[in-house]
């Protein structure tokens, strides 16, 4: 076994570091502050072959493996989780599940922009009363021959407003259970779709969430993603590998609140000693170190897991999971360290600590994580 990084994936951690200290960090709180979505930054994400990075360059991707994308999303998180987010979203939702299970005219047509970062899309699977439990879909789309008519409401969608290309699940079967579900492109200019006002949120204010309403919205056959009947197992299957990106997300917002909390204890003085040689600092301190490391060795196993082909579903769960709950911990203990420094917006704890809080919802909360695993274990 070989805990070392290539010499590729050493470069990759490096050119995604440097983009975030130079170009996402100035500005990353009033971003937050006003709800501005990183346009300049997302594009240049893009032309960096950060937006689709694990896709066929045959397709307009950057032909790397998921070591690379996770080593990217902790880097890019430590400064800015509303831009990770984005690009989660689009590289492991919407662009591997075009590139898996899309069809190649479905990829010629949507999956090179998207790689290349030249359109954003969006996952449009939560509804008003289908969050956690994905089969109970409200949004049908019935089918009229050579195409569907699309009617329903999808809430909480990451992109909803920067995206062009929609990724929407929706019941087209209601007597076939999981097996009447069906996943289809959706553009954003279909006469009869419009979008939501903004969410106002906690954190990763920079990103935008919005609901979506479809009204008989006519979406071409040739747009429905796999066989008919497929939709729910792309969903499954697609969140599998997104977990892997918010576990990477998580694990980067952990990884953020540490290196500042270490940083402040070697400046910040009380008693007449640096704080971090009181133990009450270097306790906490070594907890974060010692259970972000761990996340990290879960995040890394699992994208060796699918780079290697082989089921990764427990173990981005896992995860994701373990992870989300670091982010949680230590972004609270970061705020604690820097005490009353650490409740302003200038010292960034704040804002990772309201930030960490989503990992443990989208993409699956905690408890759909547990799911998953105890079905794995008991099985
Ligand atoms: N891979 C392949 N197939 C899978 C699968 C997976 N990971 N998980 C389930 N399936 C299959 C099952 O095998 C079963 O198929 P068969 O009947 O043919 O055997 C079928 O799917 C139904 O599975 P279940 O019976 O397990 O379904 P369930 O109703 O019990 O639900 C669940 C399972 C795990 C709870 C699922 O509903 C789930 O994951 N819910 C959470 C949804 C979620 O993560 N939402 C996040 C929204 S997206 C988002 O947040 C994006 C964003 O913008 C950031």
């Amino acid at each position: 076994m070989n805990f070392d990084l290539s010499e590729e994936h050493e470069m990759i951690r490096s050119a995604a570091r440097d983009f975030a200290n130079n170009d996402l960090l100035p500005g990353v709180i009033e971003r937050d502050e006003n709800q501005e979505f990183p346009h300049n930054q997302i594009k240049k994400l893009g032309e960096l072959g950060f937006m689709g990075m694990m896709v066929d360059p045959k397709y307009g991707g950057s032909g790397m493996d998921t070591i690379s994308y996770v080593l990217a999303m902790e880097e890019i998180s430590k400064i800015d989780a509303s831009s990770s987010v984005v690009m989660s979203v689009n590289n492991s939702l919407v662009c591997w599940g075009l590139e898996k299970f899309g069809n190649e005219q479905q990829k010629q047509k949507y999956l090179n922009p998207l790689a290349k970062g030249e359109k954003i899309g969006a996952f449009c699977l939560s509804e008003p009363e289908a969050g956690s439990d994905a089969t109970s879909q409200k949004t049908t789309a019935i089918d009229h021959g050579d195409y569907y008519i699309l009617n329903g409401t999808k809430n909480w969608i990451t992109n909803g407003s920067t995206a062009s290309i929609y990724l929407v699940i929706a019941q087209t079967d209601i007597n076939k259970g999981h097996k009447g579900i069906n996943a289809f492109i959706v553009d954003k200019d279909s006469p009869g779709f419009t979008i939501g006002p903004k969410e106002n949120k906690l954190g990763i204010r920079g990103s935008d969430t919005h609901s979506l309403m479809f009204s008989d919205v006519k979406i071409p056959k040739e747009n429905r993603i796999g066989e008919d009947g497929f939709g729910f197992k792309f969903a499954m299957k697609t969140l599998s590998g997104g977990r892997i990106g918010i576990a990477a997300q998580a694990l980067g917002i952990a990884s953020g609140a540490y290196e500042l909390s270490l940083q402040y204890s070697k400046e910040r003085k009380s008693f007449g000693k640096e704080i971090n040689k009181h133990q009450a600092i270097a306790f906490k301190l070594a907890d974060m170190a010692t259970q972000i490391d761990a996340a990290r060795l879960m995040c890394l196993k699992a994208a060796w897991l699918k780079d290697n082909n082989k089921d990764y579903s427990k173990l981005s769960a896992m995860a994701k999971l373990y992870a989300s709950e670091v982010a949680m911990k230590s972004t609270v203990e970061a705020v604690q360290i820097h005490g009353g420094y650490g409740f302003v917006k200038e010292y960034h704890v704040e804002r990772l600590m309201r930030d960490a809080k989503i990992t443990q919802i989208y993409e699956g909360t905690s408890e759909i994580q547990r799911i998953v695993i105890s079905r794995s274990v008991l099985k």
